[in-house]
């Protein structure tokens, strides 16, 4: 028997972690040396997620240097598309561009062959052996409406314009293509936990261009449904839900889709967010990620605050990816600040 807890798992079940658990979301990206020096010598970024040498390496960085509590799979929520067939490619300084799905005919002819992207499980169980006994190992995905937003529109250069009129003038297509993602994302999140992912959390990245009943429609329900499928299979490796700029959506979406925990972005207010989110579920975030790139005073005092208001069923993060400019030495103080933090 095993007796060491983790930190992350403890909160994620409703335990009491022996310290306030962090890890930050893109933790293994471009503000460090490190990875810029692999991505420099990398043919492109989608081969780094598919070389598990390179991916193990890159998810390991921020353990090693920092000891965040939980290693994030080094990979990317654009992986399904491609594993669907279409063509990627993420163009320095642009963000990724992805083949589109323009019509019926197009989406029927979409199928999801895993072995294209089977390496990141290989990457899982490699991350997976060399991991301290306290750290947590998070795969993932993204959420079927924010895969779709990609796969309907190419790009965010046009806010997603494209898949805003699908809403409207064709949702039984969006339904079809939503359906196809959530089928793909229930195997791809399957074999990551077979595979050595201890939790899971799914990434609705453009959650908040929805509202109403669009957003029931098509963030908690297709989200809702991929949670049900995964805890028929693993009832306990808890699933953590990320439906950026929800606002009003946090609600709804923390009470039906059946996730574990909520992950907040900085937009959202402590006190609400303590009094309407917390008090069904645990939470996650919410610093500002433009404070992490200040540091300092500011940064602590805004860490120290939502520490204080969300007590111990949180687990600490930022309200969205660590920023490029951000000095890694602000990381390392804001995980010693956190970890060491008492009320
Ligand atoms: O968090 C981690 O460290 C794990 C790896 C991870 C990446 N992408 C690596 C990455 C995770 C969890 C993601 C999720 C992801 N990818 C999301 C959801 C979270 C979010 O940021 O909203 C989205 C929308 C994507 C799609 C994507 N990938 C975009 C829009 C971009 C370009 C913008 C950017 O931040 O660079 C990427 C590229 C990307 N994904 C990089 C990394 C490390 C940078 C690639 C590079 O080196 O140029």
């Amino acid at each position: 028997m095993n007796n060491i807890r983790k930190p992350i798992l403890d909160v994620l079940r409703r335990q009491i972690p022996e310290h306030n658990p962090i890890w930050l979301m893109r933790q293994a990206g471009r503000y460090l040396p490190e990875y810029r020096d692999i991505r420099s010598k990398s043919k492109n970024f989608v081969n780094m997620c598919l070389t598990p040498e390179l991916a193990t390496e890159i998810t390991l960085l921020p353990i090693r240097k920092f000891d965040m509590d939980a290693a994030i799979l080094f990979a990317d929520i654009l992986l399904i598309p491609l594993a669907l067939g279409l063509a990627l490619d993420f163009r320095d300084g642009e963000g990724p561009v992805l083949q589109t799905t323009p019509n019926e005919k197009i989406i029927d002819a979409l199928s999801y062959q895993e072995e294209k992207i089977s390496s990141v499980f290989e990457t899982l169980r490699r991350v997976k052996l060399q991991l301290p006994e306290k750290t947590t190992l998070i795969g993932f995905c993204g959420a079927p409406w924010t895969v779709a937003c990609y796969m309907i529109d190419g790009h965010s250069r046009n806010s997603f314009a494209l898949s805003k009129s699908w809403v409207k003038e064709r949702p039984e297509l969006l339904k079809k293509l939503i359906s196809i993602l959530i089928d793909a994302s229930e195997k791809y999140l399957g074999a990551q936990i077979e595979a050595g992912a201890e939790a899971v959390q799914i990434f609705d990245s453009w959650a908040g261009l929805l509202s109403g009943i669009d957003f029931s429609r098509f963030v908690i329900e297709p989200t809702k449904e991929l949670v049900r499928r995964l805890k028929i299979k693993y009832p306990l490796v808890p699933i953590t839900g990320f439906p950026r700029q929800a606002r009003e959506g946090y609600a709804p979406y923390i009470r039906q889709t059946g996730i574990d925990a909520l992950s907040i972005d900085q937009f959202a207010n402590l006190d609400d967010a303590k009094r309407d989110l917390q008090s069904v579920k645990p939470l996650q975030g919410n610093l500002d990620p433009a404070l992490l790139v200040k540091g300092g005073e500011e940064m602590r005092n805004a860490a120290g605050q939502i520490l204080t208001k969300l007590g111990s069923q949180h687990i600490f993060n930022l309200g969205h990816g660590v920023l490029p400019e951000t000095p890694p030495e602000h990381v390392a103080e804001l995980v010693r600040f956190v970890k060491e933090f008492h009320v």
